[in-house]
């Protein structure tokens, strides 16, 4: 039987892909870690805790990820573990450095140390920076141009993680870079479970300055699709021109070329929620250094890989804001643990400007 160990499982993604593979593959074993930082939350494991094993670890402690590693076994390695909150990176960098940088390598090293049959890296599109005026999107050639302490410290990943693959191309570590993904189970301090939360709570949604900043948005399940198949693809062993051309690499990008402004997004679920748009948005102060537009070309995964997003974005859009409106008791519990998750950008924190 096979063995998973999916780390940051108890995040949105990560509890999106465990519950996903059981439903796909309900004989594998699963190892779920995390270490249930700001965003990690047990419940969104609740549906599938019976049939897993749960490992509270630090994926940037090496000799606890190694002790994991030599007890399980594990046959597949997916990390999703990272602090990912843009917002929560500009008041606090240092644990984002620590899970974001240091956890990949680590994750690495274990698989190094005890040889796995494939591990994929999740990285993310904030990795390539901002786009120019002109420029259409992303692809895995593009260079890394992060500019956020978040994206910054996930390209810092990214670089080990291209280091091992090329250093030991035998051990079929492979990465991802994903659009932004929505769906159920993502904690309230983004935009759209915080967007559908406020409304549902009588109070107005805060957009972001103009509300202009572009984002390539894909459903979250379409995400985990993606990932699986990287894991379990045959690839060729990695010609040697890909020292000089990433495009060469085992590297993926995922997106549905799905572009939708921050401010739609509000609307959307303003709309959605049976309410009119003009009384329940307010445009607040922007976040320091805040992207304004990225887009991403998942065409290396459609071509090599088969992949294609299967998930229409209005429906599914519809169908999240439904799920958080249907599922109260789970927002709640933590909102009355963590207190109010949006940031009031009109009172900068110190050295920011
Ligand atoms: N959410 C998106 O739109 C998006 C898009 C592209 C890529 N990604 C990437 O996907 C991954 C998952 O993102 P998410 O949105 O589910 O994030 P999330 O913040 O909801 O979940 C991350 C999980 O990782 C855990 N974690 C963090 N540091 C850890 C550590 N050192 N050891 C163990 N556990 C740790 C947290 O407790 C949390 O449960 C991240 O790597 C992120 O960069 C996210």
């Amino acid at each position: 039987m096979a063995v998973y160990l999916v780390t940051g499982a108890a995040g949105f993604i990560g509890a999106n892909y465990v519950q996903f593979l059981l439903a796909r593959e309900p004989q594998v074993q699963v190892v779920a870690v995390d270490y249930i930082g700001f965003a990690g939350n047990m419940a969104n494991l609740d549906p599938v805790l019976e049939r897993i094993t749960f490992e509270n670890a630090d994926i940037a402690d090496l000799e606890s990820m190694e002790a994991i590693y030599r007890r399980c076994r594990p046959d597949f390695v997916v990390n999703f573990a990272a602090e990912s909150h843009n917002d929560r990176a500009i008041l606090g960098p240092s644990s984002f450095m620590r899970s974001n940088a240091v956890g990949a390598q680590v994750m690495a090293e274990c698989s190094r140390l005890v040889p796995v049959k494939s591990h994929v890296h999740v990285s993310t599109i904030e990795v390539y920076g901002e786009l120019a005026a002109g420029e259409r999107w992303f692809t895995e050639r593009s260079a890394l141009n992060a500019k956020t302490p978040y994206s910054a410290a996930k390209a810092a990943g990214d670089q080990m993680v291209r280091a091992y693959m090329q250093t030991y191309p035998q051990l079929n570590i492979r990465m991802t870079h994903c659009a932004n993904n929505f769906g159920p189970y993502q904690l309230p301090e983004k935009l759209i479970p915080l967007a559908v939360t406020n409304v549902l709570r009588g109070r107005k949604i805060p957009v972001y300055g103009d509300g202009l900043q572009s984002r390539d948005w894909l459903h979250v399940i379409d995400h985990c699709e993606a990932v699986h198949r990287v894991l379990h693809a045959e690839l060729g062993p990695t010609p040697a021109a890909a020292a000089t051309d990433p495009g060469l690499l085992p590297i993926f990008d995922i997106s549905a070329r799905h572009e939708v402004t921050n401010l739609e997004i509000a609307r959307l679920v303003v709309t959605e929620l049976g309410l009119d748009p003009a009384e329940w948005i307010e445009h607040v102060p922007d976040r320091p250094n805040h992207d304004r537009r990225y887009v991403i070309n998942p065409e290396k995964l459609e071509t090599e890989l088969g992949w294609r997003p299967s998930r229409r974005f209005e429906p599914e859009m519809a169908e999240t804001v439904r799920w958080y409106r249907d599922n109260r008791d789970w927002w709640e519990a933590i909102l009355a643990d963590k207190g109010e998750l949006g940031v009031d950008w009109s009172q900068l924190p110190a050295g920011t400007s």
